[in-house]
């Protein structure tokens, strides 16, 4: 039998950015998220009694680069003792590049790998297991806007305000193409090693979490881009420091940047945010979409926009 899961990606307006434990990939700080609705990986994992190693497709190639961290969520999911697995991936937009990639894969891969065992392990047993693989990925086993508590020995993850209850809009300006230089996983360990902003990051982070969340339970628009554009900065301010520095941004972000300034300027209701790539994601209230996507798209330096609503977490999936 093959099992088949889909889940989005998700971008974080409050960041997850350090580690507190690096063999459990347990995150430092809490952090609020919105899931996508129209950006998807599906995944597809079937387990074989046959010998041979575990292999991995990635949109139609081989991806032997990936293989090891698949194989371990999949030991983290059924057991070391497990049969070897073929797994699937096909994403609608492009991996590698600052688009969460990784948090739709986990997560839709942990969802796939628990249908074909038969499991019944919740959601949150689930985000445990994902986040494990990937930090980030936690989040996207649940919809509309998330919120990931760190914990000493483990997170705690939940929806805290569903897309119908606050309909948000994200436009994505896509600025390069192409994979990232440096992975976050690897970019962390260096911003925690080298950066003299780390500790306050850590810090304040708490901060900036309730002024999100109170801004959520208010469906306070103007309090929620304030501290989520504060916390991004804030973030790349740690990459920025780190040594080697390390920066994500190109002179397309910084337009981004100014085109999303100067619609706040005109009174139109969004702001952005910025991961560990050098893309622009601009989050708006339904009524301003098409005309954040009209500006982005005529920024300069700005290959193509996209444009998603908040989605549900990772289900299972029909197989094809
Ligand atoms: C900048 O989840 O990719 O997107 O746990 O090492 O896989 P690993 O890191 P990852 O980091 C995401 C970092 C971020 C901020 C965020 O999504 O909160």
């Amino acid at each position: 039998m093959t099992s088949v899961a889909q889940a989005q990606p998700n971008i974080a307006l409050i960041k997850y950015w350090g580690k507190r434990d690096h063999v459990q990939n347990l995150p430092a700080v809490s952090s609020l998220s919105v899931t996508l609705q129209s950006l998807s990986t599906r995944m597809s994992v079937e387990f074989r009694q046959s010998g041979g190693p575990d292999t991995l497709q990635i949109n139609n190639a081989e991806a032997p680069a990936m293989l090891r961290r698949v194989s371990h969520c999949l030991d983290l999911v059924a057991g070391a003792d497990r049969d070897n697995a073929d797994v699937v991936s096909v994403s609608n937009f492009p991996i590698g590049a600052g688009l969460a990639s990784s948090a739709s894969a986990f997560a839709a891969l942990v969802v796939a790998a628990e249908h074909e065992l038969g499991g019944s392990r919740s959601q949150l047993e689930l985000a445990r297991l994902a986040g494990a693989s990937s930090g980030s990925a936690a989040r996207s086993l649940f919809g509309g806007i998330v919120e990931l508590t760190a914990g000493d020995e483990q997170i705690a993850v939940e929806t805290v305000c569903d897309s119908v209850d606050w309909p948000l809009d994200v436009i994505v300006a896509i600025t390069a193409e192409g994979p990232k230089p440096l992975g976050s996983g690897e970019a962390m360990i260096r911003s925690e090693a080298t950066s003299p902003f780390y500790s306050s990051w850590l810090e304040n982070q708490d901060d900036d979490l309730c002024v999100a969340r109170e801004a959520v339970n208010d469906r306070n628009f103007a309090q929620l881009g304030a501290v989520a554009e504060h916390n991004c900065l804030k973030m790349h301010s740690v990459m920025w420091s780190s040594s080697p520095p390390i920066v994500y941004w190109n002179s397309a972000t910084l337009s981004c940047m100014e085109t999303i300034r100067s619609l706040q300027t005109d009174g139109v209701p969004v702001f952005f945010t910025i991961d560990a790539g050098p893309q622009v994601k601009a989050i708006c209230l339904p009524e301003a979409v098409a005309t954040v996507r009209a500006a982005l798209q005529k920024t300069a330096g700005v290959i193509n926009t996209m444009h998603s609503s908040l989605g549900p977490g990772a289900r299972p999936s029909e197989a094809r």
